[in-house]
């Protein structure tokens, strides 16, 4: 049975890994530490989970329970110091995505896995769940035959959308902007289905909802004087696990779980469009708002041999849904074929659960190359730093080299 650590206990930890681990999972997994860069979190974290020993120091639960492999759970800017520590430390690593932030980073990632030898694996759910997997399914069947452009057009509402301004995720240096820490998502499935590799980029981004543009508004929710009159206000002491895992922890950090949606440190965008040229000359037309009045995504997809549309509405930011989805195929003769396909109400669409299985259980049989190492990591990543450079710099950017720094594992699927 291997030995696993965990870094990060937020709530991502919490229900991906750290209860999986410890209950379900607890046969296949020796779950033997958790640091966190906040101690509170980490002991009420451990406190559900088989009081796991807590950590106050990251290299000293590496050396204390020689693990094999090390669960990387944290903010995302923090994500490649852990990576790269754990590796070199003789440790595989599951990291959740985005694998980093930007190339620089990314770049380092790649090089100590190649000196290494260690693997780094990628935790992107999406590609488990039903919906995503059937249409790859379909492209390799080569239902519209070869595939030339998808248009994808993603929704957040005002509700999961809003809850990124609050908090880490709303600075470019620690999430890279939603182009990076939610689009990496996107761009991977993309990349999946497309079978090819990014080319080139071109972005514009804006700022219309959120960030600096409002004058009635405070440091927080909690104490704000607006609260009677704010759309947004979020009531952090109605939420149990946001007022224990958060509210109470924050003399720790000063991690401010319900900071204003108006606040002046917020710099990422709200309102995103990117192109995307492949290797293969396909195109992607892609483009993201955070205000959704509604959440779920459209892509339809064009290929020499017909068209597939998709469409997906959730009611909530855990994706989830009604128990089928419909995938529309039509032929260039006119005839339409409709696919149902059979969802789950669980984490993301089902996804969660079918990684846990990959990740956890070993020599999973993977025809659809669900799973993902560190390249297809890079290459979703660096679409979304690549957009942001676009956007900064105002013109189409080339995507970047990595074939020096990786070790091209070969694991996972394009
Ligand atoms: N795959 C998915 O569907 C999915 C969903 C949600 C989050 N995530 C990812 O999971 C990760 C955690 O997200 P979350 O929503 O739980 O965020 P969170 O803010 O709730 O938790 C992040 C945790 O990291 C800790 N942290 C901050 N700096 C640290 C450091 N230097 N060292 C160690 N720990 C540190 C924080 O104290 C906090 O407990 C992120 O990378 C995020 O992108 C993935």
């Amino acid at each position: 049975m291997k030995v696993y650590v965990l870094v990060g206990a937020g709530s991502r930890a919490l229900y991906m890994f750290a209860k999986p681990m410890s209950a379900e999972w607890q046969e296949h997994v020796a779950f033997k530490g958790v640091y966190d860069i906040n101690p509170v979190r980490a002991a009420l974290l451990s406190q559900e989970c088989g009081n796991v020993p807590v950590y106050d120091d990251f290299h000293k639960m590496l050396a204390d329970v020689r693990p094999d492999v090390v669960v990387v759970a944290s903010t995302d800017y923090t994500h490649h110091t852990y990576i790269i520590d754990s590796l070199r430390a003789g440790c595989d690593v599951i990291t959740e995505k985005p694998m980093t932030i930007d190339e620089e980073k990314c770049r380092q990632i790649l090089q100590a896995e190649k000196e290494t030898g260690k693997k780094v694996t990628v935790t992107f759910n999406l590609r488990f769940a039903p919906y995503f997997a059937k249409v790859k399914e379909l492209l390799l069947e080569g239902a519209i035959g070869d595939l030339y452009h998808v248009h994808l057009e993603w929704y957040l509402d005002r509700r999961h959308g809003a809850d990124y301004f609050r908090r880490w995720h709303s600075e470019l240096a620690k999430s890279g902007g939603l182009l990076v820490h939610k689009s990496t998502h996107h761009f991977d499935i993309i990349n999946w289905w497309m079978a090819s590799r990014p080319a080139e980029v071109h972005a514009f981004g804006a700022r219309r909802v959120y960030g600096d543009n409002r004058a009635e508004k405070g440091e927080r929710c909690l104490t704000c004087a607006y609260k009677s009159s704010c759309e947004y206000y979020m009531d952090i002491e109605q939420n149990p696990f946001m007022e224990t895992y958060y509210h109470q922890a924050e003399q720790e950090d000063g991690y401010i779980r319900d900071r204003c949606l108006f606040d002046e440190r917020i710099d990422i965008y709200d309102t995103m469009s990117v192109n995307v040229r492949y290797e293969n000359e396909a195109l992607l037309t892609y483009s993201l708002v955070a205000y959704s009045p509604v959440e779920g995504w459209r892509a339809t997809l064009n290929g020499s041999g017909g068209r597939m549309e998709l469409t997906n509405e959730y009611s909530n930011a855990d994706m989830r849904q009604s128990d089928v989805s419909l995938i529309k195929i039509t032929r260039p003769d006119g005839t339409v074929e409709q696919i149902e396909v059979v969802t789950s109400a669980a984490g993301h669409g089902g996804g969660d659960a079918k990684l846990r299985q990959a990740l956890f259980a070993g020599n999973v049989e993977d025809p659809l190359g669900q799973q993902a190492d560190s390249s297809i990591g890079a290459d979703s990543l660096l679409i979304g730093a690549t957009a942001n450079r676009s956007i900064a710099e105002g013109r189409a950017v080339r995507f970047p080299d990595m074939t020096a720094a990786s070790a091209a594992s070969g694991q996972g699927s394009r």
